[in-house]
């Protein structure tokens, strides 16, 4: 397996590459498609469907523009 890459969307979700497993508190895992190349998990609290982005983040208003230390 390759290593997973998640990237920092600015104002947006982490974008992760699949494959990946995403769990529940119990250790349930949530349901990914098969043929999603990548997945998108909320980092703006506004999803209805959490932990994914669903694109609550632009009206909402999220700003966050990460960038790594030169
Ligand atoms: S980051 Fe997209 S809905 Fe929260």
């Amino acid at each position: 397996m390759s290593q997973t890459k998640i990237t920092v969307r600015d104002n947006g979700p982490l974008l992760i590459t699949c494959p990946v497993e995403v769990l529940d508190a119990e250790g349930k895992l949530l349901p990914i498609p098969a043929e999603k190349a990548a997945i998108a998990l909320c980092r703006c609290g506004a999803s209805a469907n959490k932990p994914f982005c669903d694109g609550a983040h632009r009206a909402a208003g999220f700003t966050s523009a990460v960038r790594a230390p030169q």
